[in-house]
């Protein structure tokens, strides 16, 4: 099996991740921060550790500022949600995940906000498309760091620094750069980063987080128990109890701390420039097989590649690799904004993402198997 949907979750996962999962759940998984107990008190300790270790991943100073989710797109609800106000005006990129498009257009559908949708492109295009959009009531911009269709990359910096520049606060999607960019959290303007563990970060699926850089403490859209100020009927006014109510998912949340090891170890610089390598190798192979095409584009950053067939739909054409063991993903991948913005046909593209594990070897097996599809 070669597995090439990095981009919807990463697998395989490293031993170490495995190992402490089960580690967790067989010596230390008590409910954290509720007792006294060793159980209690280890699991609660794991969960600070992890919290750390994001934080020195982001070379970010404020571990408690980081919530626990249970995936990106609770992460990007949630650091919206807490920062909205009414009559607020939002610009979205022409990037943007569904986590992110549908609950904009529920607010803007809900009478709550308006939006608009900035183009992606060079820094300056991005600067300027954003400029003009921009009302007197802005009061977020929300950013897809890397694109999940293809190696569309925002610039994070130049709209961080305009941003802070105008007062508005700046959202990160992190969900593909999270693993392969070099975040500096401490001296950018972004005020709330959301990623989930999942994808480039190697952990497992159930857990995201957000780190609030701006330590805002806004509304709650859950309310519920979590060890502190039990006797209040409202929640804890800090970070982090006050966005995370019930139960954390700690056996996930230590398979985190685990992986973040793994890419500290191998380094974020690393596992990019292996990744671009075999997207690069790849691209080059599939551009000199016949009637297949690219979109989008294939040279920016990002291990994240989509392309067409002339005379197959993109399911077919997933369909094909699926039988022949080969893992990737066609459609639309959830996010119809960006496909529109490649402009891709009926039934979107097929999408391979490769990762840290993915090798030279599977990326040649793979063009010689594309190349026998007629
Ligand atoms: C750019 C982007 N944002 C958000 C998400 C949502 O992530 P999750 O499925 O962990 O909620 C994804 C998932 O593919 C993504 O690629």
């Amino acid at each position: 099996m070669i597995y090439f949907d990095n981009a919807a979750t990463s697998f395989p996962k490293p031993n170490t991740v495995y190992s402490e999962i089960r580690r967790c759940l067989s010596k230390y998984c008590g409910n954290p921060g509720r007792s006294d107990h060793k159980l209690s008190l280890d699991a609660a300790r794991k969960i600070y550790s992890c919290r750390e270790n994001i934080s020195s991943l982001y070379n970010f100073s404020n571990p408690d500022a980081i919530t626990f989710t249970y995936n990106a797109t609770y992460a990007l609800n949630l650091a919206i949600k807490a920062r909205v106000k009414k009559g607020d005006h939002i610009l979205i990129s022409d990037i943007e995940h569904n986590a992110v498009l549908r609950p904009i257009h529920k607010l803007a559908a809900d009478g709550f906000i308006t939006f608009d949708i900035y183009k992606s492109g060079s820094d300056k295009e991005v600067i300027s498309s954003i400029n003009r959009l921009k009302k007197v009531n802005t009061s977020m911009i929300i950013a897809n760091h890397y694109s999940n269709i293809t190696s569309i990359v925002l610039p994070i910096d130049a709209i961080a620094d305009y941003a802070h520049t105008h007062e508005i606060k700046l959202i990160c999607d992190a969900s593909q750069s999270s693993g392969v960019y070099p975040y500096q959290l401490d001296k950018s303007g972004i005020s709330a980063l959301c990623a989930p563990a999942h994808k480039g970060l190697y952990g497992i699926q159930g857990v995201g987080f957000i780190i609030n850089c701006d330590g805002v403490v806004g509304d709650t859209v859950i309310e519920g128990g979590g060890g502190n100020n039990s006797s209040d009927r409202t929640m804890p006014a800090f970070l982090p109890d006050i966005y995370e109510a019930g139960t954390a998912n700690t056996p996930g949340i230590a398979a985190l701390d685990t992986a973040v090891d793994f890419i500290k170890k191998i380094t974020v610089d690393e596992i990019s420039y292996r990744e671009n390598l075999l997207k690069k190798r790849f691209a080059e192979g599939l551009a000199s097989i016949k009637n297949i095409y690219i979109l989008g584009n294939p040279d920016g950053n990002g291990g994240t590649i989509s392309f067409c067939h002339k005379n197959h739909t993109p399911a077919d054409m997933g369909h094909y690799l699926s039988q022949n063991n080969i893992c990737v993903r066609s459609g639309y991948h959830c996010s119809p904004l960006a496909h529109k913005t490649i402009g891709s046909g009926e039934g979107g593209t097929v999408r391979a993402s490769f990762g840290y594990f993915n090798t030279d070897k599977e990326i040649d097996r793979v063009l010689s198997i594309l190349d026998n599809f007629t």
